[in-house]
């Protein structure tokens, strides 16, 4: 079944040592020739699904295509939690964690504690008028808020962002993934215990109290949701800071229009989700033989749904190529689609809106650096490895 099945790396002509630059070429060509076509996942059989509709219509139907392949993949590192589960057991899960991501129930003044961390990175190279705005910012402002939202103390941010950063690394490298969720798990471990006596305003002490028809989270499921949320402060909003700072840098009559009307930030961070989505791929599993475009997918077969190729399709998103914050079409699916819709959204966008708005208040005559290239790159996860900027100084 699996002969002349090429892996999803492979389609692309990348590795590790040599990233995948532009993978949007291929997706075109996919969506329009093999919509829906035979790969190899981890030596699995899957099917790579790339245009809009398909992709949508397997998000949609969370009874014909699964989660439960997540246990396989991302849940090595993270434990059991509710990327995993399906159903009355998912909706139950999510039920008792979402609320706490909401931007209103998190700790304190969150706009002003996010406010402050952009603040102080920024104070750290305001004065020499140029930075690597993904290595000195991006990279950095969504973990420290998470790890200030558990009340981590400062001296441990930098570890804490470090296991985060290997988690990632599971697929390439699992042993550097499965230590970093082990030390994780050690760090964690005494946080839980403590609030739950010592309960505070933080997020460990909503997620170790929060009920749900009289029942709560155990130890290990708090300490696995955590370790999703690291996971997630360290690859996907970072990502979105990076990008739309890359795309607006690379368009400065569109920066301009934003610097000077701030209320278009949404319109840019969508923008920057549609056109490089940071979370590329969403795993599911076939729990029946089915069809997808005409094409028979068997049951247990995974499907690897391509968001980033969904939000470039022309059917759905005219001259999807173009960076355009104009654009009138903003359904795009950078956060996933039906029952397991990004948790975090919200919070992503806050925190990309602050970022931003901070950004161009302090940095006047922002511009990308003359004679230094960058670029968006990345398969699974998509961002730009580095931006170096300059700007004027007082
Ligand atoms: C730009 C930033 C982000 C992007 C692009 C993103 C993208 C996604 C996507 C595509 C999914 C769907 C996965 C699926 O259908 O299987 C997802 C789920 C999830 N995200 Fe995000 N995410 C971002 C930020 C965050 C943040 C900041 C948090 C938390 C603090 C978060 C927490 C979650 C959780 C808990 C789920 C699982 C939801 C469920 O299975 O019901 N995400 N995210």
């Amino acid at each position: 079944m699996s002969e002349g099945r090429a892996t999803y790396v492979e389609l692309f002509g990348g590795n590790e040592t040599s990233p995948v630059e532009n993978p949007y070429p291929v997706f075109r060509r996919l969506r329009e020739e093999s919509p829906v076509l035979p790969v190899l996942a981890m030596g699995h059989p899957a099917w790579l699904v790339t245009r809009f509709e398909d992709v949508r219509a397997v998000l949609r139907d969370d009874e014909l295509f699964s989660n439960r392949c997540n246990a396989r993949g991302i849940s090595i590192v993270m434990g059991r939690t509710i990327v995993e589960m399906d159903g009355a057991e998912h909706l139950k899960h999510r039920n008792i964690v979402t609320p706490h991501l909401a931007p209103r129930a998190l700790k304190g003044d969150f706009p002003k504690v996010a406010e402050g961390i952009a603040h102080e990175l920024i104070d750290a190279f305001a004065a020499r008028g140029r930075a690597d705005l993904v290595a000195e910012f991006a990279f950095t402002f969504p973990l420290q808020v998470f790890t200030r939202l558990i009340d981590v103390p400062t001296e441990d941010h930098e570890t804490v962002h470090n296991w985060g950063i290997d988690l990632v690394h599971v697929a390439s490298d699992p042993e550097r993934g499965l230590r970093a969720a082990a030390a994780l798990a050690d760090y964690l471990r005494p946080m839980v215990e403590k609030r739950k006596t010592e309960r505070g305003d933080d997020l460990v002490s909503q997620l170790v109290h929060s009920e749900i028809d009289g029942e709560r989270m155990s130890d290990e499921e708090v300490i696995s949701f955590l370790r999703l949320l690291v996971l997630a402060g360290a690859e996907t909003t970072y990502h979105l800071i990076g990008t739309t700072l890359f795309a607006l840098l690379n368009h400065p009559e569109q920066l301009e229009r934003v610097r000077a009307d701030r209320t278009r930030i949404r319109d840019a961070l969508d923008e920057g989700l549609r056109w490089e989505s940071p979370v590329q791929l969403v795993m599911r599993e076939a729990t029946r033989d089915t069809q997808l475009a005409g094409v028979d997918i068997p049951a247990g077969e995974e499907a690897i749904v391509c968001v980033g190729s969904a939000n470039r399709d022309e059917r759905e998103f005219p001259d999807p190529d173009r960076f355009d914050i104009d654009r009138e079409n903003k359904e795009h699916i950078a956060f996933g689609f039906g029952k397991h819709y990004c948790a975090g959204s919200r919070l992503a966008y806050l925190e990309g809106e602050i970022a931003l708005n901070t950004l161009f208040d302090r940095l006047p005559g922002l511009r990308l650096q003359p004679d230094e290239k960058c670029g968006v790159v990345g398969v699974a996860f998509r961002g730009p490895d580095r931006l170096p900027v300059v700007f004027d100084t007082p």
